[in-house]
This record gives structure tokens, C-alpha cells and sequence, in this order.
């Protein structure tokens, strides 16, 4: 069988490899997208609970966790948010933003995905699906071995995402293939992943299954003031999303329940209007009842906060607002929206996504160092650094 030429080959039909392609062809290469799953864009599809949240508009650089965080500022500044928006809108997609700049499709995240595949025939790129890649070797051009023939480019594109979600095709191809030609890769683990808790700290939340209050969480210097839920493993919810991704095997993680109050100017001020009140009857004007009784049962005990001596209100002021416990695990990749980590951005161009030292090899998306906040941010990333490789292949 004769070896097909293609000036592109993009391997990973995700947001950022669908993106790239668009943008490639478009220039008039002859593009080739390659995927090993039968379908296309899943992770488009389950995003957002099905609407996808596409992007967020006030996202930049501060917004992503990366070992060199200027990185993706040249990508994020050349195909900013308000051109993802106006690609949305130019395809009569409806959307409606919910909260903190998210914008998400007003009805199913398919009509995206749909305007996405559509754009990508028009642009003459081929896609080629349930192709399982061998093996690459070469350079200029680079040689891709598959079950249904080889493969030669000029310019190779690594979009194959992180390492969440296994069951949506995940595999670690762009980490195999970056330390095979020399980039270093940071250590990945899984990040917006919900936190298990062991022991009585398990026990405590599996009682409160189902509630969910704003805190503020702060893990290894990073702070996130958002809605936590508790759940029979452990916790979850957007603060605790946020905060995972900080968050490392072993850290403790400080809980502040009253992220709104001036706790001490509050608890004065309830003494000054009722001496007689418990603690428990103070926390259930601001946090759902059962977690305030739960929190005094397990934890601060129920004072008359009145009775109580200033060192004893300094102590109970400090449990409420810096409570450390210690998570046990994160619940992994089975369940992580994103992967921290992946191929060192020191060894990339900004403006291009190309290796420094291999020609011709460039890495997108999810598996490059770059991890957005929850939000749109991860989507953002994934159009603008194909984007910015798309303009360069
Ligand atoms: P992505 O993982 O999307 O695509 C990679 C592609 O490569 C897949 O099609 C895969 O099949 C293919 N592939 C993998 N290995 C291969 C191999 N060896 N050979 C060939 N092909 C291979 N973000 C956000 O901004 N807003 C949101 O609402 C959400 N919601 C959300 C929900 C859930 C449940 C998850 C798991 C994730 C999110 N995210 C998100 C994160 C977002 O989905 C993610 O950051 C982007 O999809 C990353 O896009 P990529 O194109 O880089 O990888």
C-alpha cells in the first residue's frame, strides 16, 4: 500500500484538533484529521451539562494554572473569547450567559458540534475516523503508522486531549509522542475532579448528601469563593472543582463557611441583639440548617456565643472561617473534567503551538501545560491555541 502525502495531520478530533483543521485547510493545505474513536467531539457533547459551556468571556491568562503562566497569553490574545462569540453567533447558534462570564448554548451542545463539522467540510479538511495510530517516527516528514495504511506530513498536529475521561477516548498519545521526540511533559494529574473524604470526615458529608453551601476554599495559596455540595464520597460542587486543581494528594484544604460575613463584626452584632441565642441557631440564619447543626454536633460544639470568653470567640471565629480538613483522594481521571499538566510549554512557541526544537511538530489543546478554571476557560484554550496553530501549519 502506497504511503498518502498530506502537508497536515492532525491527530484528535476534539475542539482544539477540529478547530486547528478548519483553520489549516482554510489556508489551502491538504489536512488530514485523524481520530480512534468512532465519533467525533464527545467531550463537546457531555460539556456543560449538554449545552457546552463554549467559552467565557472574560477569560485570560490569570484564568489558567501552567507552569509558565504567561504562555497562553499570546494564543488567548490573538483568538480571544469575543471571536469564539462571533463564530457562535455567525452560526445562529442561541446562547445566554449563566454567571461569571460562562456562556453556554441555549439549546444542545450537537448545534456546536454540528456548526463545527460543517465548517470542517466546507474547508476541504478530511476527517478520518476509528483510526488507531501505531506508531510515528521521522521528521519532515513525519511518518504515522496505522492498522489501515502509513501516513507522511510535513507538519504534525497533537491534539489528543488529556487524560479525563477514558471512557470519552482519552489516552496519553501526545505525552508518548513529546517525550519521543525529546519535550519534557509535567507531571499530569486530574484536575476539576470532586475530593473524596475518609473516616469521620466521610461520614459527616454522606450525612449531608445533597446540601450545598457558598465557601471559600483555599488550597496551597489559591483561594475560590463558590457553591461546594456534599456528596456521599466526599465533596464537590464548583468551589471544589476549582480548588482540585490546586489541590495535591496529601494537602490540607481550609474551609471558611461564612466567605460573605465579617464574621466578627457579625457574631458581635448577634450578641448585641439576643444574648441568649446558641451558635447552632445563628449559623441556621446563614448556612442550611442541617449542615449549622451538623457543624456544631461534630465540630464547634453549641455555646451561647454571649458566655464565651474573647480568646473562645477567637478560636470559634477561626473554625469558621479557616476549618482544615484533609481530603483523603480525588476521585481521578474517571471523573475529572481536565488534566493538569502535560506537554512543557517551554519547549513551544506561543504564538504557534510548534515545538522549539523538532520542526514541524505542534502540540494543542488539553495536552499542552495550560488548564483553564471551570467556567468555558478549557474550551477557550482549546479554539484559541488551534487557532493560533491552524495560522502557522
Ligand atoms: P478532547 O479530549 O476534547 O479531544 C481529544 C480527541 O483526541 C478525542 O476525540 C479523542 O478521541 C482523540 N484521541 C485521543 N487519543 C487518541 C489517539 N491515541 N489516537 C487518535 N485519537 C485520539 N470545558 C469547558 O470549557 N466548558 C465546559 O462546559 C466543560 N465541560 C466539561 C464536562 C466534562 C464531563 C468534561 C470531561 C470536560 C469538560 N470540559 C469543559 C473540558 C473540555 O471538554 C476539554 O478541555 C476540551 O474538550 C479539550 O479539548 P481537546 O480538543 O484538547 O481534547
Amino acid at each position: 500500500m502506497a504511503t498518502e502525502q498530506w502537508d497536515v495531520i492532525v491527530i484528535g478530533a476534539g475542539a482544539a484538533g477540529i478547530f486547528c483543521a478548519i483553520e489549516a485547510a482554510r489556508r489551502g493545505r491538504s489536512v488530514l484529521l485523524l481520530d480512534h474513536g468512532s465519533k467525533v467531539g464527545r467531550k463537546i457533547l457531555v460539556s456543560g451539562g449538554g449545552r457546552c459551556n463554549f467559552t467565557n468571556s472574560g477569560a485570560r491568562a490569570e484564568n489558567y494554572h501552567s507552569s509558565n503562566p504567561h504562555f497562553c497569553r499570546s494564543a488567548l490574545s490573538r483568538y480571544p473569547p469575543a471571536r469564539f462569540i462571533e463564530w457562535v453567533r455567525s452560526h445562529g447558534i442561541a446562547y445566554h450567559e449563566k454567571k461569571l462570564g460562562q456562556l453556554f448554548c441555549d439549546g444542545s451542545a450537537r448545534e456546536l458540534l454540528d456548526a463545527l463539522l460543517s465548517d470542517l467540510e466546507q474547508s476541504g479538511a478530511v476527517l478520518r475516523t476509528e483510526v488507531e495510530v501505531q506508531e510515528i517516527t521521522g521528521q519532515r516528514p513525519f511518518r504515522i503508522f496505522t492498522a489501515r495504511g502509513s501516513l507522511d506530513c510535513d507538519r504534525l498536529v497533537l491534539a489528543t486531549g488529556g487524560l479525563s475521561l477514558p471512557k470519552l477516548g482519552a489516552t496519553g498519545l501526545a505525552y508518548r509522542i513529546a517525550r519521543q521526540y525529546g519535550l519534557p511533559v509535567v507531571p499530569t494529574r486530574p484536575a476539576l475532579v470532586p475530593l473524596t473524604l475518609g473516616g469521620a470526615l466521610k461520614s459527616f458529608s454522606e450525612s449531608l448528601a445533597g446540601v450545598s453551601c457558598d465557601v471559600s476554599l483555599t488550597a496551597n495559596g489559591s483561594r475560590f469563593r463558590e457553591n461546594l455540595l456534599f456528596t456521599h464520597r466526599g465533596l464537590s460542587g464548583p468551589a471544589v472543582l476549582q480548588i482540585s486543581s490546586c489541590w495535591q494528594d496529601g494537602d490540607p484544604l481550609e474551609i471558611n463557611w461564612l466567605p460573605d460575613l465579617n464574621p466578627g463584626e457579625w457574631l458581635e452584632q448577634k450578641i448585641r441583639e439576643d444574648r441568649r441565642r446558641t451558635l447552632e441557631s445563628l449559623l441556621a440564619e446563614v448556612l442550611p440548617r442541617r449542615l449549622a447543626q451538623a457543624l456544631c454536633a461534630s465540630f464547634l460544639g453549641n455555646p451561647v456565643p454571649a458566655s464565651l470568653s474573647d480568646p473562645q470567640k477567637r478560636e470559634l471565629l477561626a473554625a469558621l472561617t479557616a476549618m482544615v480538613w484533609k481530603p483523603a483522594a480525588s476521585e481521578g481521571y474517571r471523573t475529572a473534567e481536565v488534566t493538569r499538566g502535560g506537554v512543557d510549554t517551554h519547549a513551544l512557541e506561543s504564538k504557534t503551538m510548534a515545538s522549539r526544537e523538532i520542526p514541524g511538530l505542534y502540540f494543542i489543546g488539553e495536552c499542552v501545560d495550560v488548564t483553564g478554571w471551570l467556567g468555558g476557560y478549557n474550551f477557550q484554550w482549546a479554539w484559541a491555541s488551534g487557532w493560533a496553530a491552524g495560522q502557522a501549519v
